[in-house]
């Protein structure tokens, strides 16, 4: 039947807005429309293609395994989303998502595009550094963004960015912190990152690509001896890995809903989350600046998101910098 496919797809994502609880095979049937015989049916198919779903007479089906596999027909039903992710370019290897996410740009991609890769070759971190991206362990991802905002503007987006990873994050049960601007921590160590690109005119932002990587199922073994005591990843922390595409749909659900409040109410609606999910405010830091270090105490993020450290020479605001935490809280 040429509708199957399709129909398989609105099963799928009914059970999934229910994840690990059992909903009802009538709950299903009324709401979709199908006969309990149909939906037992595109149960099964779905059991064919990699899910595993769980039946239980009294209480009905129960989504607990999707396919490792990170395509759009994986995440699509997961998604509960308008535009971030609707379109999904997958690829089993990429130099570097940011650097596809660039190009797709350049040619026209709309709003909330995201690029997707198995493995990196050259992942890039902030500063020249390398994102570590071993293949199918972990999330590499780009979103093509189009705001209505002036280029001064555009590092909110990845403060809001980082508030967004950190919430799916603590959905999956990790409860990850951020360090001035946008590094994600988890135990003190990293867990996740994100580099923003953009291409503007003197005052319009044309693009933003947002580049997020996810330390999700990698192993301490996974990671380059150099690196290896400062990172950690979801299984690392929880002792039980997480299922890649149900986390990627989480985390672009959470992009999503809190670039829409960015966009309805600029960076004060962001302000508070981000001071609540901080591992910076409150704490002595060093600042990397271009020309000079400075330590002082993370004061707050002021209305534009800058860092406010206070200094025995004053208060400082810092657009940009290397922050180090100093002392253990
Ligand atoms: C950082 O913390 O330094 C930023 C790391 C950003 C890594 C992600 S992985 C997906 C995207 N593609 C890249 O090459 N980098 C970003």
């Amino acid at each position: 039947m040429a509708d199957r496919p399709e129909s398989e797809e609105l099963v799928l994502s009914f059970l999934a807005e229910a994840t690990d609880e059992f909903v009802s095979g009538e709950a299903i049937s009324g709401k979709l429309g199908f006969t309990r015989a149909a939906v037992w049916k595109h149960v099964e198919a779905l059991r064919g293609r990699g899910y595993r779903i769980d039946a239980m007479p009294a209480r009905g089906y129960r989504l607990v395994g999707v396919p490792d596999r990170l395509t759009a027909l994986e995440i699509r039903p997961l998604l509960n989303t308008h535009d971030l992710g609707q379109v999904v370019h997958s690829y089993d290897e990429l130099t570097s998502t940011n650097d596809r996410a660039k190009e797709l740009a350049d040619e026209g991609a709309e709003h909330g595009e995201v690029v997707v890769a198995e493995a990196q070759t050259s992942g890039r971190g902030r500063r020249g550094r390398t994102w570590v991206s071993p293949a199918r362990k972990n999330l590499y991802f780009s979103v093509v963004l189009r705001p209505d905002l002036p280029p001064a503007r555009a590092p909110e987006l990845t403060l809001v960015a980082s508030v967004a990873v950190s919430e799916a994050l603590r959905q999956a049960g990790v409860d990850a912190r951020i360090k001035w601007p946008n590094d994600l921590l988890a135990s003190g160590k990293k867990i996740a990152g994100i580099l923003t690109e953009l291409a503007a005119d003197p005052d319009r932002v044309e693009w933003v690509v947002l580049g997020v990587g996810v330390n999700l199922n990698a192993r301490a073994e996974d990671f380059p001896a150099d690196v290896r005591g400062e990172a950690t990843s979801i299984l690392l922390e929880r002792g039980q890995p997480a299922p890649r595409a149900l986390f990627a749909a989480a985390c672009f659900t959470a992009l999503e809903g809190w670039l829409d409040r960015h966009a309805e109410g600029g960076f004060a609606a962001i302000r508070e989350a981000w001071r609540e999910r901080s591992a910076t405010l409150g704490r002595e830091v060093s600042v990397r600046l271009d020309d000079r270090e400075i330590v002082g105490t993370a004061e707050d993020l002021d209305e534009t998101g800058a860092l406010l450290v206070r200094t025995p020479a004053g208060l400082e605001r810092i657009l940009s910098g290397e922050v180090r935490l100093l002392r253990p809280r």
